[in-house]
């Protein structure tokens, strides 16, 4: 069998002296969406940055395709294929639409090929056309997710990271980004989602994992979760389902 994709092996992850992450092993294999469930602080975000390369784990290690990310700077990252929608959507306010979808391509060189990217993805974000020359901080929440996921598409990636790609956007919003997720993963890419919306995640996912105080608790596909008990206690509860 192939390598997965990706595949975090045993990590372990800390801030200082505060161990995060207890032995994680995850994997993402080509053309999979899976998520990553958990509770506040259970380490999710961290994940993340474990992934991207911005937070080195203490043992264990990262690995695309096989090969140790250990050491390889996030630049080298996004050249072999990742990318990242990070929390809160981080563009750049103050630059135009436009211009927040060519930094997707900051690790890029080919500027003709870029150009026509972008095109693109302007076919797959009509409304980002119209959004064009506006700052990208005048967009609205749901707007702004749209760029992220834009500019995410403009390195070519064959995995995409989406950290709370849901958060504070109304439900006709989540609708149209789940719609483009699954729209692009159609196109043959693959996706790790972090989401506290269970629900949500497990109506998009093949798979799943649940981290809890940094330590996986449960795994398995898309359905054995949603009728996991604990996960539907846990979860899957009033709470979780009130705004869907
Ligand atoms: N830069 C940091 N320095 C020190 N501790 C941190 C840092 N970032 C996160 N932590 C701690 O690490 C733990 C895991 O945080 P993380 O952000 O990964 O959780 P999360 O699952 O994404 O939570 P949430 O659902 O609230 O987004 C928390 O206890 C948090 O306080
Ligand atoms: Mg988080």
């Amino acid at each position: 069998m192939s390598d997965p994709l990706l595949r975090l092996d045993s990590v372990d992850t800390y801030y200082g002296q505060v161990q995060v992450h207890f032995g994680v092993d995850l994997e993402v294999n080509a053309g999979e969406i899976v998520c990553l469930l958990g509770g506040n602080a259970s380490g999710k975000s961290t994940a993340m940055k474990v992934i991207l390369g911005l937070l080195e784990p203490r043992s264990g290690e990262v690995r695309w395709e096989g090969q140790s990310w250990k050491g390889v700077s996030t630049s080298a990252r996004i050249r072999q294929g990742l990318a990242s929608v990070p929390e809160s959507r981080r563009l750049f306010g103050e630059m135009t639409v436009g211009e927040n979808l060519l930094m997707g391509a900051y690790t890029r060189n080919d500027r003709k090929q870029t150009l026509q990217d972008r095109e693109g993805v302007l076919e797959l974000f009509p409304l980002l056309r119209e959004r064009f020359r506006q700052p990208a901080g005048t967009l609205s929440g749901g707007e702004q997710q749209m760029v992220a996921l834009a500019r995410a598409l403009m390195s070519r990636p064959r995995l995409i990271c989406m950290d709370e790609p849901t958060m504070g956007l109304s439900p006709l919003w989540v609708e149209k980004i789940w719609d483009l997720v699954v729209d692009i993963h159609r196109r043959g890419t693959a996706f790790f989602l972090v989401e506290q919306n269970a629900h949500l995640a497990l109506e998009l996912a093949h798979r799943g994992y649940v981290l809890q105080n940094g330590h996986l608790v449960l795994q398995g596909t898309a359905a054995e979760l949603r009728n996991d008990p604990r996960i539907r206690d846990a979860y899957l509860g009033s709470d979780q389902m009130a705004g869907i």
